[in-house]
């Protein structure tokens, strides 16, 4: 089967190292990739048009496509390859609207008796304002659209929040921001896959989204995960009974079928567990943690989403624990160095996997190209070992100025 990997970074090279494996792959392609899937695939070079994509993808006889990021899911990409009668794994632009619009997914949380922050939405400045006077801090700001994980400020004080709100909604091009009660808890990710009908959760990881250590530093795209997350007994049951199936139930009875990855970003309060976002995809780094302790075929269970048959498949994983560390350039997130010279070990550490992100390949060698550069994977039998590799595959990477967090885990640590 010809197998397309849509995306360049950590998630998808991890997408195509699993892709590989399958028994039932002739020749993968990603388009447009990067140095570590130009290894496992044929890179197509991709200006983000998801109907050329599709165009291309219908000539070569591309028979099954798996989409990374939210950005060409929100622009339609699923159905401009489904126009074509191509199978895809990801939802629709509508459904994918969970990720595109938080103003929509806080209107579908309330629809559908999701637990959740409550909130309120505003486009007018001087109306966000006065509610925030109102409110006080600390409260939560978010940009309404896509913003890559960076759209969110946690205020501590009214000043900044009204700042945040101020940089939003007084642009040249008018936002809209959600305003949200600030909550309190572990945060966890809880990723399941849906063909609309059927729905099986993956094992739960968590995300460590600042910067520094210690969860200071302004917010990322994600500086490291670890999985299984130790979630309390019964908690998993619990999310899919009142987060996942109202959702995929919910959206189903108002005309839209969910096939693809569902992303909970959840907080689990004192009054369970609520939801801080839908993402429309897997979840970068968590996918990098996730995949590799999942045993079943990758492309048997996109095709059995795609065609609506996830009832007749269980997923399978192994028992151990993994760990993600992300190595990122220096000025990572506000302004990132590229060209910044980088050397992977000639054969990675026991149980060590690396998934470039931001890399280019030059004659000298690998140097940097966006933020979040590498992803070092650690497995173990238990968090702690799977903890020790991910650290020991960071030190055998040449890359000095790199930037990366040394207390990936520790929350959840369980000697
Ligand atoms: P989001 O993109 O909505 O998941 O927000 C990014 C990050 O901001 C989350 O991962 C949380 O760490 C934090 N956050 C979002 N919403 C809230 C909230 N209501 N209360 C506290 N922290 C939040
Ligand atoms: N790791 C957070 C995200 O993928 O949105």
């Amino acid at each position: 089967m010809k197998v397309l990997v849509v995306g360049s970074g950590g998630r998808e090279h991890a997408l195509c190292w699993k892709a590989a494996q399958s028994p039932l792959l002739t020749q993968l392609y990603a388009a447009p990739g990067n140095p570590g899937m130009a290894e496992l695939a044929e890179c197509i070079p991709w200006d983000g048009d998801v109907h050329r994509l599709a165009e291309w993808a219908d000539q070569e006889g591309i028979e099954l496509t798996l989409v990374g990021p939210e950005a060409p899911l929100v622009e339609g990409i699923a159905d401009a390859f489904m126009a074509r009668g191509l199978r895809i794994f990801g939802p629709t632009q509508q459904a994918a609207m969970i990720e595109g619009s938080k103003a929509f997914a806080k209107d579908l949380m309330a629809r559908f008796g999701i637990p959740t922050a409550r909130y309120k939405t505003f486009s007018d400045v001087l109306d966000a304002l006065s509610y925030l006077e109102a409110a006080g801090a600390p409260i939560v700001v978010k940009d309404s659209g896509l913003a890559a994980g960076k759209g969110v400020t946690v205020a501590t004080s009214l000043q900044q929040a009204k700042q945040a709100a101020m940089n939003i909604l007084s642009g040249a091009e008018r936002g809209e921001i959600v305003v949200e009660e600030f909550l309190q808890g572990p945060e966890v990710t809880v990723l399941a896959v849906t063909d609309g009908v059927t729905i099986r959760p993956l094992l739960p990881s968590q995300d460590h989204k600042r910067l520094l250590d210690g969860d200071a530093g302004p917010m990322t795209g994600g500086m490291g995960a670890i999985c299984p997350y130790p979630l309390p007994p019964g908690m998993l049951e619990e999310v899919e009974a009142r987060v996942l199936r109202p959702l995929v139930q919910g959206l189903r009875a108002e005309g839209i079928v969910y096939k693809g990855v569902i992303y909970a970003g959840l907080m689990l309060t004192e009054e369970g567990p609520k939801v801080l976002e839908f993402n429309a995809r897997f979840g970068d780094p968590e996918c990098q943690a996730i995949l590799p302790l999942l045993r079943t075929d990758l492309i048997e269970l996109a095709l059995a989403v795609v065609e609506g048959r996830l009832h007749e498949l269980s997923l399978e994983w192994q028992p151990r624990a993994s760990v993600c560390v992300v190595m990122a350039a220096p000025g990572y997130p506000q302004d990132p160095h590229k060209g910044l010279p980088l050397r992977l070990p000639s054969r990675p550490p026991q149980d060590v996997l690396y998934f470039q992100a931001g890399t280019r390949r030059t004659p000298q060698g690998l140097v940097t190209q966006g933020g979040r550069v590498l992803n070092v994977v650690g497995l173990g039998d238990t968090l702690a070992q799977a903890l020790e590799r991910a650290y020991t595959g960071v030190a055998a990477v040449e890359f000095p100025q790199a930037l990366y967090r040394r207390d990936i885990g520790q929350k959840a640590y369980r000697p």
